[in-house]
């Protein structure tokens, strides 16, 4: 059976959001160039809208990693699965992620892609769940801060479905599926 989402964001606020983080990030980097980094696979969706409304020139690498955890949260042990093509040595960086939960990707992520020299490095994220924060990560350009509420949509997934979906939902699974749960919380990868 089919599992039951409801809308948590409908998709005209997330696309009027994504136009305005867009419009932000061209006034704040006039004059230069952005490099995109996306975050494979959450920050895929995102990452391309933003990138139509930047005005400035724009190049994209991605990267994807895995983050271990236990039953509620990541260890912050994180592996790079798929690194960068390019160099982004004296790059003006952009991260773009899906959501930030309990930080601990990004704590990690940030220190180590400031060794690669980039001429600087900021982090936009679309939502931000901050009653789950367990180590800080400063977000640069946030979409929306959300409750602790398990969401999919706009390239996050529930057992890698649901990337599709145009709105960011709240899923229930079905109670006959429910035993697998939650698997980026219960399991050991995180992606
Ligand atoms: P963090 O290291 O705990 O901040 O992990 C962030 C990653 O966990 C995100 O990039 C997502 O892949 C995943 N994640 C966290 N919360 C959700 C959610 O509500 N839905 C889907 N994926 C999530
Ligand atoms: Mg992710």
């Amino acid at each position: 059976m089919a599992d039951k989402i409801s809308v948590l964001i409908p998709e005209e606020k997330v696309n009027d959001k994504i136009k305005e983080l867009g419009e932000r990030i061209s006034a704040d980097y006039a004059g230069k160039e952005v490099h995109l980094i996306c975050i494979l696979k959450g920050g895929v969706f995102f990452a391309c809208e933003l990138a139509k409304h930047i005005t400035v020139p724009v190049s994209l690498d991605f990267m994807q990693v895995s983050s271990y955890g236990n039953a509620t949260s990541s260890s912050g042990i994180v592996r790079i699965k798929k690194d960068l093509d390019d160099s982004m040595e004296g790059k003006e960086v952009v991260i773009v992620e899906d959501i930030i939960d309990s930080g601990r990707t990004l704590h990690y992520l940030i220190p180590v892609l400031k060794q690669r020299n980039p001429a600087s490095i900021r982090l936009c994220a679309l939502l931000n769940k901050p009653d789950r924060r367990e180590v800080e990560v400063q977000i640069d350009y946030l979409g929306f801060d959300i409750p602790d509420e398990f969401v999919v949509g706009y390239g996050l997934d529930y057992a890698q479905k649901y990337r599709n979906l145009p709105f960011i939902g709240v899923v229930e699974p079905d109670a006959a599926d429910n035993a697998e749960a939650e698997p980026e919380r219960k399991g050991a990868v995180i992606e």
